[in-house]
């Protein structure tokens, strides 16, 4: 295996970092980011990582396990103001933990008007807190978020200290980042986050000879978005990996990029 880019600072509960893959789109990269992230930080650098799904499909929690034990500390209570004492992060390996997806996470969305932004900011600090009071077990938590449900996306760009912000090279995943900027803002400045870094867009599933792709990558340039050194391109392996659960050695170089930056 390549030698790691990327050399993971010594173990200090200070350094702890959350990290939010978020993208207003599905379908585009954001749990294979974050699974990758979670696994090239567990397993290479040998960080102690909470993965945190806040997306109902469940595809990460599906991806990491096949049981989500009675006692597991599950997505939609960390929207309540007291953790439950009894419940507890699942042990997936001794690296990786899981804070799985659940069914209430879509009751979430209907606790406050996402417009009485007072409500909703009450809301992002109570998860903020209860994320940071676990962080202190973690070297990293990675967040993977729903494409549409704003209150909970926003929730974890709050709690979040940088966010990564996957997507395709294509109209629809265009669209996906269109209000990336205003989302940012508001969370700076309404939300109470000030210190959110933007890791940048990160093109995925990349053809190298798609004059589509081209054409918007340059259109990214020209509209002076933040994005990051490297693009992911679209391979086989990516997804293959991904069903049997391992990490590809074509996620590295943006992972790595990911975690430097997240560390920094
Ligand atoms: N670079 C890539 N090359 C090939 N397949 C990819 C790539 N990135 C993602 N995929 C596949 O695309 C599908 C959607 O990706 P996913 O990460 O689940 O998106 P999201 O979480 O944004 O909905 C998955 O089947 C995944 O394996
Ligand atoms: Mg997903």
């Amino acid at each position: 295996m390549a030698t790691p880019i990327f050399v993971k600072p010594l173990s200090d509960k200070f350094l702890s970092r959350i990290l939010a893959i978020f993208c207003e789109k599905g379908g585009i990269g954001k749990t294979t980011t974050a699974l990758n992230t979670t696994w090239f930080a567990a397993d290479v650098h040998k960080m102690k990582v909470l993965a945190v799904e806040l997306d109902a499909q469940g595809n990460t929690t599906n991806t990491l396990t096949s049981e989500v034990p009675r006692n597991a500390l599950t997505g939609s209570m960390l929207f309540k103001e007291e953790l439950p004492a009894n419940k507890k992060p699942i042990e997936i390996s001794p690296n990786i933990h899981l804070i799985a997806a659940d069914k209430q996470l879509k009751k979430v969305d209907s606790y406050v008007q996402a417009e009485d932004k007072a409500a909703a900011r009450e809301l992002y600090h109570i998860v903020r807190n209860n994320l940071r009071k676990l962080a202190v077990n973690y070297d990293l938590i990675v967040i993977d978020t729903p494409p549409t449900a704003e209150l909970r996306y926003t929730a974890a760009l709050v709690a979040a200290d940088s966010f990564v912000t996957p997507t395709t090279m294509d109209a629809f995943g265009m669209d996906g980042i269109a209000s990336v900027a205003e989302i940012e803002r508001d969370v700076k400045s309404i939300y109470g986050n000030p210190r959110l870094k933007n890791i940048g867009i990160l093109p995925n599933k990349v053809q190298k000879r798609s004059a589509l792709n081209n054409n918007m990558l340059d259109q990214l340039k020209q509209a002076n978005m933040k994005t990051t050194p490297m693009v992911i391109y679209l391979r086989s392996d990516i997804e293959n990996k991904l069903y049997e659960g391992k990490r590809s050695p074509h996620m590295r170089e943006a992972c790595e990029h990911i975690l430097a930056e997240v560390m920094k």
